[in-house]
């Protein structure tokens, strides 16, 4: 588990204040004690924070006893559906999905959230796609 600094998180947090609106319900997922969840809060009408482990969402919810956690794992697109809410937002921090080999994974899952959730925007934590994306270019022919 990680140390609750901002270590590895700083640009994840920092986007909040950029791409967080007050009228958004949100869903975190991956949101071990709830740090980002409870960022998120007060910047949007309602959060939802998630992680697959009981070991998380046990002291997510002691720390942050008005906010709202539940256990998913987030590879189940079908239990985030069934949280029955119009996600205009999803933060993603999982940890497992952040190297060079969990890329094709990760871009399922990105498929996967943009084409059943259909939100807006997706913040995803993942320094490899990071790598990778800041690499491409797309090609266009010239004709
Ligand atoms: C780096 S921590 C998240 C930190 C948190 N987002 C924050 O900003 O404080 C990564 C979390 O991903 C969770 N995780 C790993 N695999 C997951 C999965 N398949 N679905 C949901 N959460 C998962 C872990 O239990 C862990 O709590």
């Amino acid at each position: 588990m990680a140390n609750e600094d901002t270590r590895g998180v700083k640009e994840y947090r920092e986007s909040i204040s950029l791409w967080v609106h007050e009228d958004d319900v949100v869903l975190e997922i991956g949101c071990e004690w709830g740090t980002t969840t409870a960022l998120i809060a007060p910047r949007c009408k309602k959060v939802i924070g998630t992680d697959i482990s009981p070991k998380c969402i046990a002291p997510a919810k002691e720390r942050h006893p008005n906010l709202h956690f539940e256990m998913l794992d987030g590879f189940d697109v079908k239990a985030a559906l069934d949280l029955s809410e119009h996600f205009r937002t999803i933060y993603i921090d999982m940890s497992g999905i952040s190297g060079y080999q969990s890329l094709l994974d990760t871009i399922a899952l990105l498929k996967m959230y943009s084409t059943v959730l259909r939100p807006e925007v997706i913040i995803v934590k993942i320094g490899a796609l990071k790598h990778f994306a800041a690499h491409c270019m797309p090609w266009h022919s010239r004709s």
